[in-house]
């Protein structure tokens, strides 16, 4: 592989409870009555197959021609079957909170979410915080996301908490987002946009309300400056290697091209959840962002070890 530095990806996924989805009860009817009948289908076919194989000195068989009773049976049976799941998915959407049926006029969204190629960036009107494919949101209440894209299409989704929309550019889509119990919640892009789309995750941390509270106020606030000299030196570097020109941090710069990194300490993974936030990684990264996601508009900087240590070193510190 030459040079390119190997890497770890994300073990995020161990995370993930498939068991704690939730299974909508219409799903499992219909999945259990397609594969019944499908089951009786095939039986039937095979079951004819054998009994009713040509043998030798057979003859032709027996022919029948029209029987009532079955062919209204299995008129009936049928049309009865698919008006009851046609009512039943009308209730089911009915219930199903979509936002544009039951937003009250005015209402604001508390998150507006816009797909980038290829990472999420989300900011918080009311509060004014930004962040980029992290977002915090307080626990058993309702939160309306609006969704947007940049320049293709994507669709967020966190399998967890529902249903999924997409992200066109120029249009928005709201989305209710309800976590009922405090934890963290793994979304994906659901719609593919390029090469990157399978690293296109994001992360939501849902918070007894009093500490999602906090979560906003650190937010609100840039981070300290840190005294030691390694971070100071970072800071430099990422002054002098223009990297404000993409990126915002808050009192810093305030580039819009790239992901927010005003507090990029303290986010679980970089560049969308390729990896784990560690300063190991996020060393990796830095030596190569095209080896580790290719296709990315962050170019190879080429940057010096000392350069990447002294980055590292200021980009964790800000949490
Ligand atoms: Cu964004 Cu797929």
């Amino acid at each position: 592989m030459g040079d390119t530095p190997s890497f770890d990806p994300s073990s995020l996924d161990e995370l993930v409870d498939i068991n704690s989805i939730p299974w909508s009860p219409l799903f499992i009817f219909i999945m259990v009555v397609a594969v019944a009948i499908s089951l009786l289908v095939a039986g039937l076919v095979a079951y004819s197959v054998r009994r009713f194989r040509a043998r030798p000195g057979g003859g032709v068989p027996r022919q029948d021609f029209g029987n009532r009773n079955l062919e209204i049976a299995w008129t009936a049976a049928p049309a009865a079957l698919v008006i009851f799941v046609f009512g039943w998915t009308f209730l089911t959407m009915r219930t199903t909170p979509t936002p544009g049926s039951d937003l009250p006029d005015g209402r604001r969204p508390d998150i507006v979410a816009v797909g980038q190629r290829w990472w999420w960036s989300f900011h918080y009107p009311e509060s004014g915080v930004t962040v980029a494919n992290e977002i915090h949101i307080p626990a058993g209440r309702r939160v309306l996301v609006q969704l947007t894209s940049d320049e293709v299409q994507h669709n967020f989704w966190i399998p967890e908490l529902g249903q999924k929309m997409d992200m066109y550019p120029g249009k928005t889509n709201y989305l209710w987002l309800e976590a009922k119990e405090p934890g963290i919640y793994h979304g994906v892009c659901a719609e593919y946009c390029g090469t990157q789309h399978a690293w296109m995750r994001l992360i939501a941390v849902a918070q007894p309300e009093a500490e999602y509270a906090a979560w906003v106020r650190d937010q609100q606030t840039a981070p300290l400056p840190v005294a030691e000299p390694l971070p100071q030196l970072g800071r430099a570097i990422y002054i002098a290697r223009n990297c404000g020109s993409c990126h915002a941090i808050a009192t810093v710069s305030e580039g819009q091209a790239g992901p927010n990194l005003t507090h990029f300490g303290s986010r679980l993974t970089i560049s969308a959840g390729v990896l784990t936030n560690t300063p190991e990684n996020l060393a990796i990264y830095l030596r190569n962002p095209q080896a580790v996601k290719p296709g990315i508009f962050m170019p190879n900087f080429r940057l010096s070890e000392e350069e990447i240590a002294a980055l590292v070193a200021y980009l964790e510190s800000l949490r």
